[in-house]
């Protein structure tokens, strides 16, 4: 484990301005790609939802970057026995801090109007629920689902750059170029992930893995799966600039709702494809046979549905 390449990466943003004529993402990771509602959007209409999918695609990065670096393994070290493990996962939050930085110059660089004040823009979380996320991730040994939500987040993010690798000609440069890089130190970050369930979640009594289990099917399904407010702010932006979109709304926001009942939807999330490590991880933990059951549902093609 701790023989792990501590090479840092090159983790920079190419010069060069950003070419807004290309989508920013392939299209199959834009939640609206998934509904009927896509075909009524013209090319000019799709392509800007898609760039703006691809900047709050960037803030997603960096929150789940944020918490696992600042929130959730800063304690860790502190708690850490080991020098050389210490060492490592030092170097671990420093990428993760260095990809968030990253992102944000990139989405600054697409749209600084957006983010001349903050690095958020789409993404919201309510003050609470975002006091209650931090306090909740810098206690790891009560609540190590987070440790599960990350690895999840981990191997997607994987999986994404994999995706941005298949359709690299296509799409804008800079967001190839990052994704190349971020997919290079991900891959090394399983590692930890591992490591870190190894030592909070193995060692957690039965009963508090059984309610971190539960805690993890709902957060994942509940928060995660289908867009939510943030997705809702990406449709009223794409509004303001395509009024003609506006009859439209109540139809979008209603299939963003549904895309929790769309097995290809949740495929495309959380399927075997996309997280197959941490699911075959998963399958060795009892605690986890009734998010497995869920997860394998809302995956599975419905009668009458094409899969
Ligand atoms: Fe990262
Ligand atoms: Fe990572």
């Amino acid at each position: 484990m701790h023989a792990m390449t501590l090479e840092a990466q090159p983790y920079t943003l190419m010069p060069g301005e950003i070419d807004h004529g290309k989508p920013f993402l392939p299209e199959r990771f834009t939640p609206l790609a998934h509904t009927s509602l896509y075909e009524k959007l013209s090319p000019e209409q799709r392509l800007r939802y898609n760039q703006l999918t691809g900047m709050l695609f960037n803030e997603q990065f960096m929150f789940f970057e944020s918490l696992l670096g600042e929130c959730l393994l800063l304690p860790v070290i502190a708690r850490a026995d080991d020098p050389e493990l210490r060492e490592g996962l030092r170097h671990f939050m420093e990428e993760e801090k260095r990809h968030s930085e990253v992102f944000a110059e990139l989405n600054r660089r697409c749209a600084p109007d957006l983010y001349r004040d903050s690095r958020f823009h789409f993404l919201h979380m309510p003050p609470a629920w975002m006091r209650a996320m931090r306090w909740t991730a810098s206690r790891a040994n009560r609540f190590p689902f987070l440790l599960w939500l990350i690895t999840i987040q981990e191997e997607r993010a994987v999986a994404y750059a994999r995706g941005f690798e298949a359709e690299e000609g296509g799409l804008e440069p800079h967001f190839a170029d990052i994704q190349r890089k971020h997919l290079a130190d991900e891959m090394s970050h399983v590692e930890y992930d591992d490591l870190l369930v190894e030592r909070y979640w193995d060692s957690a009594r039965p009963a508090v893995r059984r309610v971190n289990a539960r805690l993890l099917s709902w957060t994942l399904f509940e928060f995660f799966c289908a867009p939510r407010r943030s997705g809702v702010k990406v449709v009223d932006h794409l509004i303001r600039a395509h009024g003609d979109l506006l009859p439209l709304r109540p139809e979008i926001l209603a299939s963003f709702r549904s895309l929790d009942r769309s097995p290809e939807y949740v495929r495309s999330m959380y399927g075997p494809d996309v997280i197959p490590e941490t699911l075959e991880k998963m399958r060795a933990y009892p605690e986890f046979a009734s998010f497995l059951s869920r997860l394998e549902t809302a995956c599975a093609p419905r009668e009458g549905q094409t899969p």
